[in-house]
């Protein structure tokens, strides 16, 4: 009975505490105060860059998928040469890891596996995505030439094409002999014909077919040059030697013109379809300012027509072989002047615009050698 009357007792303790707080409820607010001082303004922040109206620019799906649809048609992703790049001495300029190697650390590395270009091999990330937004590249430096000791190339843009598109090798290179020296050498197949006809063996060279083998002996005296691979020359691509005027057998004046020294300004027009990814330069462009002043086209044509008469010359006298393929060097042992005259042309051939590049120098280096040629 007792702990009934202890559970009365809790139970009207518990009512009273709740009655009691119950009473400390809040009365009605009072009237507003008066406002304070307005504190003092912060500093505006920098404006934000509008996405819409400068990215979109270059990142819109169309652009993006036109310009890699326009690269993928062009040697830099279709040639054959993009097997090369698995050779230390070919991997910075015939793949894509080892040109990205070349660009960070100026190593030349052979590539584990040699790949074409992609986009990623010339564009680098934004370095910010601040005002005025420029494609990002991966290399802008300047370009130290591989064949002429000392010389740097710089112009702008083009520094990019110039790291792969230069000579490797000067005419030195093969013209170095101090002392008279002999070369042995044995040909087969289609080349007995070939140096049987024109063969180039120097003033006590000697010829001897054997069955099936051609025997040649080239003499190559002091006042002469060997040619000693089908491969001589600068290498494929000499094109901004031919702009530094270095890479012939005498040196002469740079191609110096501010507007259009640098070989992208040329050879990515930008505003056409594709972002000029083909890297064809755009001639009508060229004729607003040019207009008939500099007809590009003429001026290259006499030049094409000057470099096929010391062709047919270089192959009378055997220093090249013409073949539907293209110009083949031969071995040979020739004059040093007529030599000249063999490497300056192929400086020419290999740079492939037909003097577009430095149009006097590549008047200089036919002029010299149609006389080392008597044409
Ligand atoms: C003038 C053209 C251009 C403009 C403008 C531009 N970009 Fe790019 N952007 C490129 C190119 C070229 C690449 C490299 C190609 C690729 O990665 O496909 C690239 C790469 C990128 C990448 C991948 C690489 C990285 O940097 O991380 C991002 C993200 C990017 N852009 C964001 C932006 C943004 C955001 C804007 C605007 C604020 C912008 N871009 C404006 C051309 C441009
Ligand atoms: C990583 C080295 C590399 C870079 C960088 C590079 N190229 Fe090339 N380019 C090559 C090679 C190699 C070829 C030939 C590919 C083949 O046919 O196998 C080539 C081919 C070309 C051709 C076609 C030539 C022909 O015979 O039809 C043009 C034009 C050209 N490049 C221009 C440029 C320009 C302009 C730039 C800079 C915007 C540039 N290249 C950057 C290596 C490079
Ligand atoms: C300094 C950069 C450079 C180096 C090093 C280099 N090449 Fe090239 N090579 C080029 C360029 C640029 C072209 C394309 C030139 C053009 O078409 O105007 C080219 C073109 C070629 C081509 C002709 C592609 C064609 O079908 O027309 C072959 C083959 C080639 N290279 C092989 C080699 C080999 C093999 C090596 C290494 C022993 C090598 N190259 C080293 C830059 C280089
Ligand atoms: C051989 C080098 C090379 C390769 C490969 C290359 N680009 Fe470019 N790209 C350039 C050069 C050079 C420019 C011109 C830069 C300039 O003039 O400021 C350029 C410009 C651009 C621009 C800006 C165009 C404009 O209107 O200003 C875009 C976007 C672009 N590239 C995207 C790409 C994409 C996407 C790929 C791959 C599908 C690619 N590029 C591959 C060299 C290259
Ligand atoms: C003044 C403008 C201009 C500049 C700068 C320029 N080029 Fe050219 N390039 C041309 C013209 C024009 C041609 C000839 C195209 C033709 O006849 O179809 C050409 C031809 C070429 C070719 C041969 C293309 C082919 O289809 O056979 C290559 C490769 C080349 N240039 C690379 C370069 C490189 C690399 C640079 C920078 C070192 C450069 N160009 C600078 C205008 C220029
Ligand atoms: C913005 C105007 C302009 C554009 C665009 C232009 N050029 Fe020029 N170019 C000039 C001027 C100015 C000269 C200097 C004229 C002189 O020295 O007689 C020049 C000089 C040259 C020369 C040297 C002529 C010589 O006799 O040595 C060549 C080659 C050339 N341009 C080719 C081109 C090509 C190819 C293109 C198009 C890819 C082009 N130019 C686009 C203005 C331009």
């Amino acid at each position: 009975m007792k702990k009934n009357y202890f559970s009365y007792l809790l139970i009207l303790m518990v009512f009273v505490l709740g009655t009691m707080v119950s009473c400390t409820k809040e009365g009605p607010a009072g009237p507003a105060g008066a406002d304070g001082t307005n504190g003092t303004n912060g500093s505006d922040g920098t404006d934000g860059v509008d996405g819409n109206v400068s990215c979109l620019v270059c990142h819109t799906a169309v652009n993006m998928d036109e310009i890699a649809a326009t690269l993928d048609t062009h040697k830099h992703v279709m040639g054959s040469s993009w097997a090369r790049g698995t050779s230390g001495s070919c991997g910075a300029c015939h793949s894509s890891d080892g040109f990205i190697e070349f660009a960070r650390s100026g190593e030349r590395i052979a590539a584990a596996v040699s790949t074409p270009l992609t986009c990623v091999t010339c564009h680098d990330n934004h370095g910010s995505l601040e005002d005025g937004i420029d494609a990002p590249m991966r290399y802008l430096g300047p370009v130290e030439s591989l064949a002429i000791e000392g010389a740097v190339y710089d112009h702008g843009g083009g520094n990019l094409c110039a790291t792969c598109h230069q000579a490797r090798r000067a005419s030195t290179y093969y013209d170095s002999q101090t002392e008279p020296m002999t070369y042995d050498r044995t040909f087969t197949g289609d080349d007995i014909a070939v140096y049987q006809a024109h063969g180039a063996i120097g003033p006590n060279g000697t010829m001897e077919l054997m069955n099936d083998t051609l025997f040649v002996t080239f003499d190559v005296p002091t006042t002469h040059v060997y040619t000693n691979s089908t491969h001589a020359g600068p290498h494929h691509g000499p094109q901004a030697n031919i702009f530094a005027a270095d890479i012939g057998t005498m040196t002469g004046s740079p191609f110096d013109r501010d507007h259009h020294t640098d070989c992208s300004s040329c050879h990515v027009a930008t505003e056409l379809a594709g972002a000029g990814h083909n890297f064809v330069p755009d001639i009508a462009h060229c004729n607003e300012c040019h207009g008939d002043a500099l007809n590009i086209g003429e001026e290259q044509e006499v030049i094409a027509a000057r470099l096929e008469a010391i062709g047919a010359a270089l192959e009378s006298i055997g220093a090249i072989h013409i073949a539907d393929d293209g110009v083949h060097p031969m071995y040979a042992s020739l004059e040093r002047a007529k030599w000249n005259a063999f490497w300056n042309y192929m400086c020419l051939i290999e740079d492939k615009s037909e003097g577009v590049h430095n149009f006097g120098y590549a008047n200089q280096l036919l002029n010299s050698a149609e006389t080392a040629l008597g044409l």
